[in-house]
């Protein structure tokens, strides 16, 4: 299965989603074979495995760069999650092409469900919104919620909270996933059992 994170703008955790997705993913099935593609030229994601390996507690599946043409040749073996440039380039579409699932990452404000709308409708019947960042007690919030069921968008029920237990896990190995755990969980059930 191929995973890809996507958002047309940056800060919007693709990359810290791309980490703990398969960190949950390893955590509920040690023996899957895992494989992070960081298709960002800023590379944050091979960043991150980099220094987790440096304080020698690496992740426990590789991270590597790919081009173009080594993605549009991925065959789906286990789970290949790609994290992506805040950017709509061709590698993008080839990616999205790829893809099992395009997760949209958001953060709950009308600016970034804007957004998110754009790339779902590009992306079709494979886009999952995954709303980060959240504060669940806004206002903001609520109404997100609100308009995306109006809209009859196709919403992860799992909300990433904002929690300083993910903007400090960079460079880590994070064991703790909390709610990926549960977002994780979310994508076995809706793709039939990943194992
Ligand atoms: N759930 C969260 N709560 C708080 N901060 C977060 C959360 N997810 C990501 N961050 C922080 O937000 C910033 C952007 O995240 P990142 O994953 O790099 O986004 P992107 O890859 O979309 O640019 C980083 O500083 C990261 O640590
Ligand atoms: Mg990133």
């Amino acid at each position: 299965m191929i995973i890809s994170l996507i958002s047309s703008k940056g800060g919007t955790a693709k990359t810290t989603s791309s980490i703990y997705l398969a960190c949950a993913a390893h955590s509920a099935n040690p023996d899957l074979d895992i494989r992070l593609i960081d298709a960002d030229p800023q590379q944050s994601a091979l960043d991150w495995a980099d220094t987790a390996s440096r304080s020698s507690d690496g992740l426990p599946f590789p991270v590597f760069v790919a081009n173009d043409a080594q993605i549009g040749n991925l065959t789906d073996d286990g789970l290949t999650i790609i994290d992506t440039a805040p950017s709509f380039t061709t590698l993008t579409r080839t990616i999205i092409g790829k893809s099992d699932l395009c997760i949209i990452t958001a953060s709950p404000t009308p600016l970034d469900i804007r957004r998110a709308w754009k790339t779902v409708n590009v992306c079709g019947d494979k886009a999952a919104i995954l709303i980060t960042r959240a504060n669940t007690r806004t206002k903001d919030f609520r109404e997100t919620l609100a308009s995306l069921r109006e809209d009859g968008a196709n919403f992860f029920d799992t909300v990433i909270r904002s929690s300083v237990h993910y903007s400090q896990a960079f460079g880590t190995n994070p064991r703790k996933l909390y709610d990926y755990a549960q977002a994780w969980q979310e994508i076995r059930e809706a793709t039939n059992g990943i194992e």
